[in-house]
This record gives structure tokens, sequence and C-alpha cells, in this order.
């Protein structure tokens, strides 16, 4: 009850429908879509104990991204902020806009094309080695895969050179950092203080490698380009070193999450695997149809139908910073705000038969890669999306040059869905080789 002569603080989110959030762990995209169903694109919903607004479904998102700027921050830890610093989802405002500003060109457009052949350099021996090997754990061998691939990209480190055990090794010791406690008992875990000195030793890294490969556009890495990007930069857009680790968390579970369900439906869908293989042989002729437009459309099909069934990301998490309407609810200031990314991507409207793992929906025009939010959108759009599709690309089609993907002991089981959607047990997978007709 109020004290005598004091206001009552209001609700954070009064009126809002409440959702129970039952079997969330179990079945998280389940519960989401019955509470949207429910109530709409806007709920209330306890999540990991903490009572959460949860936004969703297309049009939802298209609000909540519209409102964004200037009222609502990303929702990072106390462990977030120390281990990544001024990083780009740690910053705000002007400072994170100059940020984008700067990190973008490297990232995307005409920079891509230099990056192909550094990229088919680190894939080929590794889909080589899945041809020879017979079977082994898919979702581990493409997550050191996306490592090497983003080393060779974002720092110039190819897989052979003497740093890249070290930094795969640094780089292990300070993601396990990233589960020490978020808050305050932070302090007292080892892995805390094992990752802010890692983090040290990555930046020293970082600044070695910069000074290496400063002008040096013929690289195929976006060092250089990131280094002149960042020469002159305002304190407020960050350091670079930040910057560089934050791409390189950012990329890593993510990318490796989706090349692991595109090549489970590609196993699972032998026919569509076949018709993407042909495409794949055009790319050993022609590498840069991996960046031109409109180019490999049943490969794009099944990146964009893989997107939509298997969104890497679960959540993003937000705060008020002033009172803000969502849904035609007020929503107080210091309220934790929820999205899914994929919430909107099983509307059978939109998606017909959404369960389904149909890419030719986005073949002959009767679904548009527009309506998913894999990559979020607003304010924090994932910065990262060309690179994080053309390294998918690459990498299906040069294991489709090898063979068909098969999984010996079928889909996966069982399912964790953070920090990215993934198998939980080991997922044994094959290249079978077919005569090439
Ligand atoms: C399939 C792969 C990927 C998916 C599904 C994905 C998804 C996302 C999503 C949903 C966000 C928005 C987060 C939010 O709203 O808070 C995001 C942000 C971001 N992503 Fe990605 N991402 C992927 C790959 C990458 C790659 C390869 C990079 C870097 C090379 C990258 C860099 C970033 C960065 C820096 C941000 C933060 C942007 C900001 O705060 O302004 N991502 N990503």
């Amino acid at each position: 009850m109020a004290e005598q002569g004091t206001e009552p603080a209001p609700a954070p989110a009064a009126g809002l429908p409440q959702h129970p959030g039952d079997g969330f762990t179990a079945d998280p995209l389940g519960v989401l879509e019955e509470g949207h169903r429910r109530y709409g694109p806007v709920f209330r919903m306890p999540l990991d104990g903490v009572e959460t607004v949860l936004v969703g479904t297309w049009a939802g998102l298209g609000e909540l991204f519209a409102a964004e700027r200037g009222r609502l921050e990303v929702l990072n830890t106390p462990l977030v902020h120390d281990l990544f610093g001024r990083a780009l989802f740690n910053l705000t405002a002007e400072g994170h806009a100059e940020a984008r500003r700067r990190l973008r060109p490297a990232l995307s457009g005409r920079a891509l094309s230099g990056y192909v052949p550094s990229l088919l350099g680190v894939i080929g021996p590794v889909t080589g080695r899945w041809a020879m090997a017979g079977t082994m754990d898919l979702h581990g061998q493409v997550r050191e895969l996306t490592g090497a691939m983003s080393a060779r990209v974002l720092l110039g480190i190819a897989p052979g050179e003497e740093d890249a055990p070290d930094f795969a090794a640094a780089f292990d010791r300070f993601v396990t950092a990233t589960g020490a406690p978020p808050g305050p008992a932070r302090f007292t875990d080892r892995r805390y203080w094992a990752g802010r000195s890692t983090r040290q030793d990555l930046h020293d890294l970082f600044a070695r490698r910069a000074a290496q490969a400063a002008g040096d556009v013929t690289g195929g890495s976006a060092l250089p380009g990131l280094v002149a990007a960042f020469a002159d930069a305002p304190a407020a857009a960050g350091a670079l070193a930040d910057h560089l680790l934050a791409l390189l968390i950012a990329a890593r579970e993510t990318t490796a999450s989706l090349l692991t369900w595109c090549l489970v439906e590609l196993a699972g869908n032998r026919e569509h695997a076949r018709l993407a293989s042909a495409e794949a042989r055009g790319v050993s002729a022609d590498p840069s149809l991996l960046v031109a437009r409109g180019a490999l459309p049943v490969l794009r099909s099944v990146l964009a139908e893989s997107l939509r069934l298997h969104s890497p990301n679960l959540l993003s998490m937000r705060e008020t910073v002033c009172p803000v309407t969502l849904g035609g609810h007020r929503i107080e200031a210091g309220t934790r705000v929820a999205y899914s990314p994929s919430a909107g991507h099983f509307d059978p409207e939109t998606f017909p038969r959404p369960r389904a793992f149909r890419p030719g929906r986005f073949l002959g025009g009767q679904a548009s890669g527009s309506r998913l939010w894999a990559f979020g959108g607003g304010a924090h759009a994932c910065l990262g999306r060309p690179l994080a599709e053309l390294m998918a690309l690459a990498v299906m089609a040069r294991a489709l040059q090898r063979g068909l993907p098969r999984l010996p002991g079928g889909p996966p089981a069982r399912i964790s869905f953070r920090p990215a959607k993934a198998p939980i047990d080991p997922l044994p997978f094959a290249l079978d080789q077919e005569p090439v007709s």
C-alpha cells in the first residue's frame, strides 16, 4: 500500500494482458506464438523470473522499431558492459549511430566481393575433409568453421597462421567469461577475471593485426577498411578493438546456427538439395555469383526458409527510457521489453503451412524475404547480415559441390534456443557423393 501523501508508482504496463508463459523453456516459440494468438502483438509475461513486455508479429515489430530511437535502449547486463566496453551494442544515441556509420562500409556492399576468395580458401579444405570423413558432428564442425571464417575476414588471420590457434583459444576463454553471473556476483567468479585479462590479450592481438593490415586493401579482410574508418573517429563512437570483439561474438553462434539448419534441411529435402547442388557447381566456375544480386535463387531460397523456420536468435532485450505506447498500451519508463525476431514467421496468412520447410515459397513469389525479421530491425538491426549471408551461401555451395548432405541418425531430437538455436546432442552428418549428371 502507498504511504500517505505519496502517489503509488504506476504499474509498468497497466492493462496489458498477462500470459502465464508456462513451458517456455521447452517450447519458447510455441509459448510466444500462443501469446500473440491470444492477445495480439503485445502482452506481458514473466521471462527468466522478470516481468517483461513481449512484442512480436510483423505489425508489432514494425511499431516497436519505429518507436525505438530515444525511447528504448538495448538492455545489457553489467557483465556485458564490463566485458565488451564501448562496443556497438553497448552504445546509445549519436555515438551508436556514428559507430554504425563507420563500421557498415567494410561489412557490406562492394567490400564483400573482396572477401570471397579468402572465405573460399578457408571453406574449401574443411568441406573437403567433410566429404572424406564419413560422418562427423555437424554443429561442432560448423561452429569451428564459422570461427575460422570470422577470424579470416574480420582480423585477416588465415587458418595456417601462428596467430590462428592462439586467437581461437583466447576467444574461447573470453566466451567462457560471458557465462559468469551477470550482476555483482560476477566479481567473485574466476571466469569473469579470466575474461577481463583475456579481453586485454585480444585487444593486443587486434592492435598488432591492425598495424600489419593498415593500407593492405588486397588482403581479403575487413580490417584495413575498419582501421581507416576509425582512424579519426570521435571517442563517442567507441574503440575499434571493442567493436571487433562485438563483431566476432555477434557472428559466431548466430551464423553457426543458420548454417547448421540450412544443412539439416537440405539433408531432409533431397530434391531441393539436388537443385541447389546444380547452382553450387556454377559457383565453382564463377565465385562472384555469391555476391551477385539476383543470382543463386535456389540457394537463397534455402537461406530464407531456414531463417524463417529456424531464426537463430530467440529474443532481443530492451528497456524503456521514457514512457512509450505499444499496441495501444502505455508502457512506463524502466520496463523490460523483449522482441522475438521470429514471432511473426509462423503466421499462416503470410506463410501457408508455416511449420513445413518449403523453400519454394521464396522462389515463386508466394513469400517475400522482406517479411522476415531474423536479423532484427530498427536502430540495432544486424550490421553483419550481408556477411552472414555470404558465409552461409559460400559454405552451402562448397559443401554441395562435394556431395549431398545426409543425417544418418535423423534430425536433431533435442534443441536449445539460447544463445542461438542449435542441436543439444552431437548430430551425425555426412556428404554423400553422387555421380554428376
Ligand atoms: C545468421 C547470422 C546472424 C543473425 C541471425 C543475426 C541476428 C541479429 C539480430 C536479431 C540483431 C539485433 C539484436 C537486437 O535487436 O538487439 C543483430 C545485431 C547485430 N549483429 Fe547480427 N546476426 C547474424 C550475424 C552477424 C554477423 C556475421 C555479424 C558481424 C560480422 C553481426 C553483427 C551484429 C552486430 C554488431 C549487431 C549489433 C548492432 C547494433 O547494436 O547496432 N551479426 N544480429
